[in-house]
């Protein structure tokens, strides 16, 4: 059983002190995809006190996102790729910061709380995209290369130590 500790404030020093840790929580049960994906989210969102924070994963024969584990309140649970933020990171193949949500020509709007949004690609281990990390917060313009480059780092941490399972 791990125990998630952090004693730095600053944004970096947090993701500095996290990342490791969240790696060995990754590398523990690397066959528990769903455990691992849940206990990710429970983490971030209890060290960030995001409002929001997610997986939505590729369903390759309705080409769209489902929800995957996450923290927060209830989402909706069926994304069209190209669609909303989290379409467009899967299907433009990028990670998305979005500082003003209401400014954004075609978010989907879970929740009016949700001010600012980061998504980020998951790949497997062939490139591809399986899923996305959503996650949003009450405060505008809460994420930037900062968190891009760390959650980044976290993606990649479940791309190279977790048994990803093939969707159709
Ligand atoms: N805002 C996302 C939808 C998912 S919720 O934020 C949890 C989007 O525009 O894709």
């Amino acid at each position: 059983m791990h125990e998630i500790h952090l004693s730095g404030t600053d944004k970096a020093e947090k993701y500095e002190q996290l990342l490791p840790q969240l790696r060995g929580l990754i590398a523990a049960d690397s066959d528990l995809f769903i455990a691992t994906l849940a206990n990710v989210c429970a983490v971030l969102k209890e060290h960030f006190a995001w409002f929001w924070v997610g997986f939505y994963w590729v369903d390759v024969a309705k080409n769209e996102l489902i929800l995957a584990p996450f923290q927060g309140p209830i989402a909706c649970t069926r994304i069209a790729k190209g669609r909303g933020v989290c379409g467009q990171a899967w299907a433009q193949n990028q990670i998305m910061v979005v500082p003003d949500v209401n400014a954004h020509p075609d978010h989907i709007a879970c929740s009016s709380l949700s001010q600012s949004e980061i998504v980020l690609p998951v790949y497997n281990k062939r490139g591809e995209i399986v899923g996305v990390l959503d996650i949003d917060h009450t405060e505008l313009a809460t994420f930037d290369e900062i968190d891009a480059r760390y959650l980044r780092e976290l993606c990649d941490a479940l791309t190279d130590n977790l048994n990803v399972p093939e969707m159709a």
